[in-house]
């Protein structure tokens, strides 16, 4: 009898495991769908080959064809210039294809997603990936697999990021000194990705406290469209660029460069600002390491607050230079092609996994 009963709450005890772990499995499936797929992808007809026409091209095949690209296959020299350039993602063509593009993520933990076949003497296998290693899982086996790197850090083999360039010229400036008259915030903080874990969590409690900040986001459950973003940040003064590590190399993103476009100051959390200032002029932007705590950070921005000429100050690097945004995903693709039909050498990747994951030494 009792033993009948010990062995039927197994069973709930087991059905409960089973139902939670599908669970999980299922919000796991539908975030990364979110992510990924805004809609469902179509089918895609890739062009096809003809040795003839297209005598002498390079031909990059996209094991996972990118979302969102088109299938025009002179994408390459029409947006970029860069000619000479086939792409597919038809995996037929896997044994003369020069360079096989390989996105992080669609691997998806599982190696057998990679090509099988034995790999042609002259072919580079790249590697993509965009996110940053505190939202990436590692995955064992990749290292001595790759020839090229694809990524924004500054040590990749192809880098591909936001860039603040030097201005031509005669361009206007669109949106300063106008943008002043639009700030009606004076902070503000649009946050998706909540975990408690992350120092910028913990540095927005502390920050709370000492100022007002205008809050929005699916976290503080005001999902908002890309009109909205672009509006809120043009109406605030400082916008909290906190990312979501701070101990990986270049790890800056459009966190810190939509503000900069848009015309608020931004209030920097994550890699120590000597990095940023590799991609960023010094006097852009704020680092909340700048400050001594939290309190001293928002005494800083409240004087701002009150002394316009003194926040005017964040905008000069504007008078020489602009941000230059990445357009994904052609821009890689294509900049892919590019650097394997030029670069002709031998070339291995062989500690993946150290260079990406492993923290910044100097911190
Ligand atoms: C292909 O390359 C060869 C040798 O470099 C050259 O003679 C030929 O004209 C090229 N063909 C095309 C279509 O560019
Ligand atoms: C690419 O990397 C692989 C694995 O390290 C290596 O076997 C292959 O020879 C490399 N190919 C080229 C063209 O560099």
């Amino acid at each position: 009898m009792s033993s009948d009963k010990s062995s039927f709450s197994h069973l709930r005890y087991l059905l409960l495991f089973l139902s939670f772990g599908l669970n999980l499995f299922f919000v796991y499936v539908y975030s990364y769908w979110n992510q990924y797929h805004k809609s469902p992808p179509n089918t895609v007809t890739y062009p096809t080959f003809r040795q003839n026409t297209v005598e002498n091209s390079t031909i990059l095949l996209l094991w996972f064809w990118p979302f969102g690209l088109q299938t025009d296959s002179n994408i390459c020299s029409t947006m970029f210039n860069i000619d000479g350039c086939f792409l597919t993602g038809d995996r037929e063509l896997y044994d003369q294809a020069h360079g096989v593009l390989i996105n992080h993520r669609d691997i998806n933990s599982d190696l057998s997603n990679l090509p099988t076949s034995p790999r042609p003497f002259f072919q580079k296998w790249i590697w993509m990936h965009f996110e940053s290693p505190e939202n990436t899982r590692k995955i064992n086996g990749l290292d001595n697999l790759f020839n090229v790197t694809l990524n924004y850090r500054r040590d990749a083999d192809i880098v591909l990021r936001e860039q603040i360039m030097l201005k031509s010229e005669h361009t206007e400036d669109a949106i300063f000194p106008q943008v002043l008259d639009k700030k009606d915030k004076l902070v503000c903080w649009i946050m998706s990705n909540w975990n408690e874990r992350h120092e910028r969590a913990k540095f927005y409690n502390e920050l709370k406290k000492h100022i007002d900040i205008y809050t929005l986001g699916r976290h503080f459950g005001k999902e908002i469209s890309d009109v909205e973003y672009k509006e809120t940040l043009t109406r605030c003064k400082f916008y909290l660029s906190f990312e979501n590590t701070n101990i990986h190399y270049d790890y800056v993103t459009e966190k810190m460069f939509n503000p900069l476009i848009l015309g608020a100051v931004p209030v920097a959390l994550g890699v120590p600002r000597y990095i940023y200032e590799r991609f960023v002029p010094e006097d852009a932007f704020i680092h909340v390491s700048d400050f001594p705590s939290a309190q001293g950070l928002a005494q800083h921005l409240l004087s701002l607050d009150k002394n316009v000429e003194e926040y005017k100050k964040y905008f000069e690097w504007r008078k020489h230079f602009e941000v230059k945004l990445v357009r994904y995903p052609a821009e890689h693709v294509c900049r892919a092609c590019e650097y394997v039909r030029t670069k002709k050498d031998y070339q291995v990747f062989n500690n993946l996994n150290k260079w990406y994951w492993d923290p910044i030494d100097q911190l």
